[in-house]
């Protein structure tokens, strides 16, 4: 299984911080906020993942990330030229894809979840994959309507409360989701759009939901506020719990993917006081 992160979009809600720099550059605490689903991806156990931008950013990601050989995986880039939808990152990625199946995450979307390990890629075997969590404002998502544990209905963004359970920015895909992409027509907003690609599994009957709960933690990063909150919320676990969340490199080593030789060395040539000082409280 292969992993995509999409990091496009044009972040208007976030200007002028979004004006010169991605909004998955911006910082979250200590960390650029790409590093949160990089880290969930490797925590799954995909060591091979591509990463899509928009042609003035994507040097952005190229500078910070490269071939992903300081976290031990393999980091492809590609270009999307427009903000045409979340489902046009399975067009652009169908050669990186191949015949494999693919992990599809949002470059803004943070998640807290120890059950997003890689157990649900070994029980992922075919069609689609969704993950959902209780929000508050359901109006801002897609939501999916169930009735006595049956996924009736996805709706982006209903304008009527439906349900509180939101689509969050994680997706699982079989080998026939690039085709089933290039079926799809433009919405009113001119996007490919996530939610009438997971319909499209869904009237397939192959959609399976998976419930995160109330102890796990999802948060976008899109707009002043939600930006803020992630901030703080991360600094103020990382200081009460002396863990780290969004590290790359430590989902590397937890997955085997970087050995303690790598970490020490990364360690020894990042400045003092960054990050790694806690990834050398935790791992070595
Ligand atoms: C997109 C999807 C929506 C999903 C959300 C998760 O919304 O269209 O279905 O719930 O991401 O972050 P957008 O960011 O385009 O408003």
């Amino acid at each position: 299984m292969k992993g995509i992160i999409l990091a496009g979009g044009s972040g208007t809600r976030l200007h002028p911080l979004t004006s010169v720099r991605s909004k998955q550059l911006l910082p979250i605490f200590d960390k650029p906020l790409i590093y949160h689903p990089l880290t969930t991806l490797i925590s799954l156990g995909l060591n091979d993942i591509l990463i899509i931008s928009n042609p003035n950013q994507i040097n952005d990601f190229k500078f910070l990330l490269g071939d992903g050989l300081n976290f031990g995986i393999n980091l492809s880039y590609e270009i999307q030229e427009r903000p045409n939808g979340i489902a046009e990152a399975l067009i652009i990625g169908e050669s990186f894809l191949g015949n494999d199946k693919c992990a599809l995450i949002l470059g803004d979307n943070i998640f807290i979840s120890d059950k997003l390990n890689s157990s649900q890629i070994t029980d992922f075997k075919s069609g689609a994959k969704i993950f959902t969590i209780a929000v508050n404002d359901p109006e801002r998502y897609g939501v999916v309507k169930i009735i006595e544990n049956k996924v009736m209905d996805i709706v982006e963004k209903p304008n009527e409360f439906i349900s509180n359970s939101a689509v969050t920015g994680l997706y699982f895909y079989d080998s026939e989701v690039s085709s089933i992409c290039k079926t799809l027509s433009p919405s009113e907003r001119n996007e490919l759009e996530i939610t009438d690609l997971n319909k499209v599994y869904l009237k397939n009957e192959s959609l399976e939901v998976f419930q995160l709960e109330d102890n796990d933690v999802w948060m976008d990063a899109g707009t002043f506020g939600s930006l803020l909150d992630a901030g703080n919320y991360i600094s103020a676990l990382q200081k009460r719990a002396g863990r780290l969340y969004g590290s790359p490199e430590l989902a590397a080593y937890n997955q085997g993917f970087l050995t303690k030789k790598h970490i020490k060395d990364l360690i020894k040539n990042s400045p003092k006081n960054s990050y790694y000082c806690l990834l050398e409280k935790i791992i070595i």
